[in-house]
């Protein structure tokens, strides 16, 4: 890993550490851990866990179970994930296969009028939206195979936050105000997230009893805390008396499954991402291989920019198409991800003009929301987590006494494959509805790995998470740290519809000319999007770094054991050295 643009002493000074330290440090020897989680408490859960011995994977359950309490709108236990693990003890690398799964009465038009029409809001609001949740499974199955201290330990912060409370803050009003209408229709969940009825104010504390219990009897019985026992029979018997379709039956076979991460290359560095049923660890390959065969630092910015987005459009062609559930789809993984197929895409682009987009199949509807958290401890464990219960407060559906907020993530199904759904756009048939089915997801947890260095990163963001995740590892390679990566600005293509979105500040003005000269249709964005949390240990320099998305709240702190749990690390400056932060 190089930085560029460092001055010419920082270069020498890098030069004479490596030389200094003669060899890169064990994996066993990492100057300081690193967490990165899209809110404060939750970091502050990670740290306070491996002050008591925790590895980085009990630092992933508490961190995990924090975030299910203090950022309800992203993610919790009724929701689903995915966490990918790297063992430094033997290199031993897995994805933790959360996903939620389509309850046994599920069916392929169960979101259709008898006429055939999708009917909208029914994958979206309320108990007919909710998919089996997995990460009660995750909590349990990652500390028991791969933690060091007792899931009850993990669990206590996010079990004493939720009796505790936390603020609200501008970020939390901001997504309680987009569900209100929904939040009203759950009693238990307006109860706890409203204030009589209201958004409250930023600063009142947000108490959730019931969670408490219910992490408490995760804490106590594992998974059967939830998918079995009275907490189970509540979650059924709520989603059923408000029109749903789960089972006991359902929450009984939830398994979380172990998968192997899809992994590739990047001129020299090794990627490691999420595989099916997300799609992101395909797209990000297949993005990258069809990147590799260009000069990407030789070309000028309306090239490379114009290059990037037709890498994006045929990976999300290829998503659309052949991507789903492994366990119930052939998914030809290997075919796309293989050099061959990146050669034949590259045919495809035109230098001197955009491809235009045909009437294909594309992702279906995802929601903004979600969260992810980065972590390397001192050993080099790392994990890397994509966490959501889809759209801000899930399905907003809450059963009374649970506690727990139920996902809407049925919708990443596509309602009705090949027709155009209410956003415009058509879904795959890999990705119908099935019972027992995981529906597609684009969450990337990623590692890059290389001589130089580890990073660990990864997004919400819906869609446009693997596109953001592809901006940050060309952001790498091209010398930057994770300052930046979580910083640049932002631009979008997935296949259809045909348009490059793009943030404020991404593509300027002459840049934007000679796109559309190109034929590419631009949609300016009002605000930003994304939530990165990356870190990143740099082997050569000895140093470990870590950054959290400006665009959103959260904390990222590099963790030294002499130094206690709280040593945040303000932004761009990162083991006493400044790291500059440059846009695209
Ligand atoms: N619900 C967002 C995703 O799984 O991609």
């Amino acid at each position: 890993m190089r930085f560029t643009r460092l001055g010419t002493g920082r270069m020498l000074l890098a030069c004479l550490l490596v030389v200094c330290s003669a060899v890169p440090r064990a994996d066993t020897a990492l100057p300081a851990a690193a967490i990165a989680t899209a809110h404060p408490l939750a970091t502050d859960a990670g740290v306070s866990v491996l002050s008591q011995g925790g590895n980085a994977f009990d630092a992933a359950v508490a961190v995990t179970a924090t975030l299910g309490v203090v950022e309800p709108y992203s993610s919790g236990l009724g929701g689903g994930g995915f966490w990918l693990l790297h063992r430094a003890s033997d290199g031993y690398q897995i994805m933790v296969d959360g996903r939620e799964t389509a309850p046994q009465a599920a069916h392929r038009d169960m979101y259709l009028s008898k006429a055939g029409v999708v009917l909208p809001r029914q994958s979206v609001d309320g108990p007919l939206s909710a998919g089996i949740p997995g990460v009660p499974a995750a909590l349990e199955h990652i500390a028991r195979r791969y933690g060091r201290l007792p899931l009850a330990k993990s669990l206590q912060p996010a079990i004493e936050l939720a009796r505790r409370g936390f603020a609200v803050t501008p970020e939390y009003r901001r997504m309680a105000g987009f569900r209100l209408s929904a939040l009203e229709q759950s009693p238990a969940a307006a109860a706890v997230f409203l204030d009589q009825g209201t958004v409250p104010d930023d600063g009142y504390l947000i108490r959730q009893p019931d969670l408490g219990r219910t992490l408490e009897a995760i804490a106590g019985h594992g998974g059967d805390g939830f998918y079995r026992g009275p907490v189970a029979a509540a979650l059924v018997q709520g989603v059923r008396q408000a029109g749903g379709i789960w089972t006991a039956e359902d929450l009984h076979r939830y398994t979380v499954v172990e998968r192997q991460p899809v992994s590739g290359s990047f001129r020299d560095l090794r990627i490691v991402s999420a595989s099916p049923p997300s799609s992101g660890g395909v797209a990000l390959v297949t993005m990258l291989n069809v990147l590799a065969g260009f000069d990407l630092a030789g070309v000028e910015p309306v090239t490379r920019t114009h290059l990037i987005v037709e890498a994006m459009r045929l990976a999300y062609r290829d998503r659309a198409e052949h991507l789903g559930d492994p366990d119930f789809i052939p998914v030809p993984t290997e075919r796309l991800t293989g050099q061959q197929h990146a050669d034949g895409l590259r045919r495809e682009i035109r230098l001197d003009r955009a491809t235009a987009s045909a009437a294909l199949p594309v992702p279906g509807p995802e929601g903004a929301d979600t969260s992810h958290f980065s972590i390397i401890d001192r050993h080099g464990n790392r994990v890397a987590a994509t966490l959501s219960i889809n759209y801000p407060f899930g399905s907003a559906f809450m059963p009374a006494g649970t506690g727990v907020l139920l996902n809407d993530e049925m919708d990443d199904f596509s309602a009705k494959p090949g027709a155009p759904n209410v956003y415009g756009l058509v879904g795959g048939d890999a990705n119908a509805i099935a019972p027992g089915k995981r529906p597609l997801s684009s969450m990337s947890p990623t590692f890059v790995e290389s001589q130089g260095g580890v990073a660990v990163l990864g997004t919400p963001g819906g869609s446009r998470i693997i596109s953001m995740v592809l901006l940050g590892i060309l952001d790498l390679s091209a010398g930057r740290g994770p300052d930046s990566w979580v910083a640049l600005p932002r631009f979008h293509h997935q296949y259809l519809p045909d348009v490059v979105q793009h943030e404020p500040g991404a593509l300027d003005e002459p840049l934007r000319a000679a796109l559309q000269q190109l034929g590419h249709r631009l949609h300016a964005l009002s605000g930003r999007y994304g939530n990165m949390q990356a870190v990143y240990w740099d082997r050569l320099g000895g140093q470990v770094l870590a950054a959290s998305d400006p665009r959103g709240q959260g904390k990222a702190l590099v963790w030294r054991v002499d130094e206690g749990p709280q040593a945040p690390v303000p932004r761009q400056k990162r083991d006493g050295k400044a790291m500059e932060s440059h846009g695209q």
